[in-house]
């Protein structure tokens, strides 16, 4: 990657450092006209990067060197560009509404996905109206939803950020972890005989999913018997003869497929318990929301384009300014969930040490991904971002207006978002009210220059947060091809699973705990000291 554009970068950042945002808003008052895009009711604002029209002419040289037209087209046509599982990654399927086919492997993937489409829009309506009942002919008034990882957490941001068009009496809830009190909580409050249990995975092998997954079965059936119990669970998978085998019934399976990684599968049948609630016809307003940003994604020149352009401002900062991490932080509480999504699609995808070519990089990847809402980061972490040792680039995300009827509460959340990314930027001096002699003065001063980016939209709709997943996703992607790596695998979390079924049988026998490394096995007697029974079975 060291080429002739990236040492050219490197120096123009040493350019770059001796320049403060804030003399680049003096010199020229029009800098938020030339450095913000929109794209629909989207509004890109990256004037408080520190970027001139020049760093954007490098960086945009860094994305054509990367070939990175080339790489797109590979993406949205359906190339192999997971190369080292020889699949394509084509998640844009999933949301595309045109009747045209698409074909890979000599198959009409598009008509697959309409057709499950169409088998959730039956099922999501037939729960909705009462139409399918219980297997004791009562309605359904509660979801349960396994899954972990992008089997959860996509429909659980999302069913979040939707909750003003949730149009149901049914209750959705989500069990991730192996936590056997979340789990017994929400099972004694459950009538069983009124509650489904969608079992969200595409592997249908995850030790965790499928614990719970057998935990819910045995309540079902006691309260059912064992055949009924069977028709309160749903299969969501792309592994239909494992959840046949685990008992589902064929008419409770709505597939997915392997060229649809688990952090890109939102937009699928994992979306079943998000349609449930708000209703198919909002569920496909969501999916058209992405659609409109691949379309925009596919076509636009780099500099116009919004995914390139916060996938090469990350890189200007993670990879020129060495910033370790990035933080992300709504002004929007229906988007609480969103760093917890991005955390997975960002540092899952590109958390990645060896390129597609297997050689190792000589450069940063994915930086550490982290946020949370505000106005609450201001009374948590944000007193480190302006006044901290490290300069941490943030993305805001602002909804020019609220669901509900309290304007003040709205004003405050703007003057509050505005106000963090302006202190940031230009730090105290401006407003520097304070004597140089005064003893506390450099403790007070905030040096400001750190950058932001911040996203702004009319409201939180399902167009709009299909629009916002879609843009990150791009982004991700973007970054994935100038770091030269494989955004949709992910080798590094075999070795935990393998070590769970490597631990689980010492915790039934301690007598061949000697086998582990001191500290496993210090810590597991550790534990069964404290136990109130072993975990001997
Ligand atoms: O974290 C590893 C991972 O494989 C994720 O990629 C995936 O979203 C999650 O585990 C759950 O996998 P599954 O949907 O197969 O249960």
């Amino acid at each position: 990657m060291l080429s002739s554009i990236w040492s050219d970068l490197e120096g123009h950042q040493q350019e770059m450092a001796g320049i403060h945002l804030r003399d680049l808003f003096q010199a020229d008052l029009g800098r938020f006209s030339k450095f913000s895009i929109r794209l629909g009711d989207l509004l890109l604002d990256y004037s408080k990067q520190r970027v001139t029209a020049e760093t954007l002419k490098k960086l945009e040289k860094l994305a054509e060197e990367a070939n990175l037209s080339v790489h797109i087209e590979a993406l949205f046509s359906g190339e192999a560009i997971n190369r080292s599982e020889g699949r394509a990654a084509l998640h844009t399927v999933l949301r595309d509404p045109t009747p045209e086919p698409f074909m890979l492997n000599d198959r009409d993937i598009k008509a697959d996905v309409h057709r499950v489409l169409d088998k959730m829009e039956t099922f999501v309506e037939n729960c909705r109206t009462g139409k399918h009942l219980g297997a004791s002919g009562e309605r359904i008034q509660h979801v349960i939803s396994l899954g972990i990882g992008g089997s959860e957490l996509g429909p659980r941001m999302a069913l979040e950020a939707l909750r003003a068009y949730k149009s149901t009496d049914i209750k959705i809830h989500f069990i991730s972890n192996v936590d056997g009190l979340s789990l017994a909580s929400l099972l004694n409050e459950l009538p069983p005989a009124e509650t489904l249990c969608v079992i969200n995975s595409k592997t249908f092998t995850t030790p965790e999913t499928l614990q719970n997954a057998r935990s819910v079965y045995a309540w079902l059936k006691k309260d059912l018997g064992e055949k009924l119990a069977f028709s309160h669970l749903v299969g969501v998978t792309a592994n239909i003869a494992a959840a046949e085998r685990f008992g589902i019934l064929p008419d409770n399976i709505f597939e997915f497929w392997d060229f649809v990684g688990g952090r890109y599968s939102i937009w699928s049948s994992v979306g079943l318990p998000l349609a449930i609630a708000i209703g198919m016809g909002q569920f496909r307003a969501f999916l058209n929301g992405a659609h409109a940003l691949d379309e925009h994604f596919r076509t636009a020149p780099f500099l116009e384009n919004m995914p390139v352009l916060l996938g090469l401002l990350g890189i200007w900062d993670h990879n020129f300014w060495q910033c370790q991490t990035h933080a992300v932080i709504p002004y929007d509480d229906g988007l609480k969930k969103l760093p917890d999504y991005l955390q997975q699609l960002e540092m899952e995808s590109n958390g990645k040490r060896v390129k597609q070519d297997g050689r190792v990089v000589n450069h940063q990847t994915a930086p550490v991904i982290w946020g949370g809402v505000g106005c609450n980061g201001q009374h948590a972490y944000m007193q480190l971002l302006h006044q901290g040792t490290q300069v941490i680039p943030v993305d805001f995300l602002l909804p020019a207006e609220g669901h509900a009827d309290y304007p003040e509460q709205q004003q405050l959340l703007v003057a509050s978002c505005l106000s963090q990314s302006k202190a940031l930027m230009e730090g105290s001096l401006a407003e520097s009210t304070l004597n140089a002699n005064e003893p506390l003065a450099e403790a007070k001063q905030c040096l400001g220059n750190r950058p932001s980016n911040t996203l702004i939209y009319p409201k939180l709709t399902p167009a709009i947060l299909g629009a916002l997943i879609a843009l990150y996703e791009h982004k991700v992607f973007v970054q994935g091809v100038l770091w030269e790596i494989n955004s949709f695998d992910q080798w590094g979390v075999e070795l935990g699973k393998k070590l769970v079924n490597k631990i689980l049988p010492y915790l039934r026998d301690p007598n061949t705990i000697s086998a582990l490394d001191s500290s496993t096995e210090g810590l597991i007697q550790a534990i069964q000291k404290h136990q109130s029974k072993s975990l001997l079975t």
